[in-house]
């Protein structure tokens, strides 16, 4: 058992536990609070509280939630915290597709639509691993959208040991897919000197980033336009080792 490899990962872990707790905190306070700063005139406006009240649905909450960022926690605690403070979690069905076609999309808008109606709590929460959707565009008030991040080295190494290391017992796994085959490297130091394609990103090819969770579905928000973003990776963990 190499114990290299997990250090900078527990270190990963204290970052995680503070960004959950101010992400909690973060709730909780909106749970609370009303929206009282009124819109700043010119300048850019980072809150805007008529813009709000028009056009999202201040008792909807939606954890898109980005992966191998800690949002497994976060559920948890968005479950545990629920009866609480009044509010009602759900999970959405689906954890396999994080891109959808416009009518993917719109059929989310309408299960999320639909079970918000049927609550009989009125504050509910959903999570699934999708990327932003625009409810707007389908004639419905934005939920007020959660994530959680993480520095882009640590996840990226996080995906890598996690890929090597859980079998994801009892996942769903979509039709046709077969088991890939065995890993040729141990460290992410190695993948990336030898620049394998499974640790490497290409211009004009789309990777399952953090961007698309903010950005959207849309072939701009997908695709790597520059492959420098391998060498600032490979740089940063060579500084690390
Ligand atoms: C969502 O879509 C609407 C209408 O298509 C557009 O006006 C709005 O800017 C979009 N919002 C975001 C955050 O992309």
């Amino acid at each position: 058992m190499a114990w290299g490899p997990l250090l900078p990962r527990l270190r990963g872990v204290g970052a995680l536990a503070l960004l959950l707790v101010l992400a909690v905190l973060l709730m909780a306070y909106t749970a609370h609070q009303q929206v009282r700063q009124p819109s700043r005139r010119g300048g850019d406006q980072v809150f805007d509280a008529r813009h709000v009240a028009e056009h999202q649905t201040r008792h909807v909450l939606f954890f898109n939630r980005v992966p191998k960022c800690g949002s497994e926690m976060l559920v948890l605690l968005l479950q545990w915290l629920q009866a609480r403070n009044g509010f009602r979690h759900m999970r959405l069905k689906n954890t396999v597709k994080r891109y959808l076609t416009f009518d993917q999309q719109a059929a989310l808008v309408e299960e999320i639509g639909e079970r918000v109606q049927e609550s009989t709590e009125p504050r509910v929460s959903f999570d699934r691993h999708v990327y932003f959707t625009n409810f707007t565009s389908y004639g419905f008030k934005m939920p007020i959208y959660l994530n959680l991040v993480r520095d882009p080295v640590e996840k990226m190494a996080s995906r890598f040991y996690y890929a090597r290391a859980t079998p994801r017992p009892g996942a769903a796994t979509p039709p046709g897919y077969t088991s890939p085959a065995p890993p040729h490297y141990t460290s992410l130091e190695e993948c990336l000197r030898y620049q394998d394609p499974e640790c490497t990103f290409l211009t004009g090819h789309h990777y399952d980033l953090t961007i698309p969770y903010f950005c959207g579905h849309e072939d701009f928000c997908r695709y790597i336009f520059y492959t420098c973003i391998l060498q600032g990776i490979a740089g940063r963990v060579r500084r690390k080792t």
